[in-house]
């Protein structure tokens, strides 16, 4: 993996048909996209199950790029290893699910993994002033955490825009996750973020028989982030 500023459109498997992942995953790619954003929910830190490091390892041939791995699990060290031996190329723990966080992300990196951080939306920008060196991504959550359709929460834009000053020259990834839309794009592609998690706006109106919607979808949010991002 690469580094650098570039605007990457990361569709959500959330909202793929879970019958055929390796299919949808190949579509997405085909259609354009950048990343493919696989979340992992336990049922414990959110209300929501989704699946585990064995369904990460069967759909990681399908895909070419990068494999983002957004774990809404608590705890998470016991699965640090199971997921990078699936093939995530990021590994990303929410500050909230770890008491020691700091011994997580050096987890993470141990096992080969970048490792990233989430923020929930209560959860300040200050919370990882001291793991700034440790930390290839951080995911500002724009929804809380669990379902995918939901409503993008504005007061996050603000949020971003003091990660990207605290960040400043360091290589480390600003990740959107939650209601993305060609309408909210701007709004934090503006304030400084790179990579944009999209479940229901990119795989709305498509299906893996129909998937020229998934990359109209793609290139529209694309499109309206790329005319502000600086
Ligand atoms: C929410 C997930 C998101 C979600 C985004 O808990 O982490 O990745 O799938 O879905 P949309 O884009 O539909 O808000
Ligand atoms: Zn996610």
């Amino acid at each position: 993996m690469t580094f650098d500023r570039s605007i990457k459109i990361a569709p959500s498997i959330l909202s793929a048909d879970f019958a055929n992942f390796g299919k949808e995953c190949e579509a997405i790619e085909a259609e354009g996209c950048d990343w493919v954003h696989v979340d992992v929910m336990d049922g414990h830190f959110v209300p929501n199950i989704t699946f585990g490091p064995a369904t990460c390892a069967a759909i990681r041939p399908h895909i070419k790029g990068v494999m983002d791995v957004h774990l809404m699990i608590e705890p998470v060290d016991p699965y640090i290893d199971a997921f990078a031996k699936a093939g995530a190329d990021v590994i990303t723990a929410h500050v909230e699910a770890s008491t020691h966080i700091h011994r997580t992300l050096q987890a993470i990196r141990g096992a080969g993994a970048k490792a990233g951080i989430a923020l929930n939306p209560a959860t300040p920008a200050s919370s990882i002033e001291y793991l700034l060196d440790m930390i290839d991504l951080v995911c500002v959550m724009t929804v809380n955490p669990g379902f995918g359709g939901q409503k993008f929460i504005h007061s996050q834009v603000d949020k971003v825009a003091q990660l990207r000053a605290m960040i400043g020259d360091r290589p480390i990834h600003i990740e959107i996750d939650g209601g993305v839309t060609p309408e909210t794009a701007p709004l934090v592609a503006g304030a400084g973020a790179d990579v944009l998690v999209a479940g229901s706006a990119v795989f709305k109106g498509g299906s893996v028989n129909n998937t020229a919607p998934y990359g109209n979808n793609i290139r529209a949010i694309r499109t309206a982030a790329e005319a502000v991002a600086s």
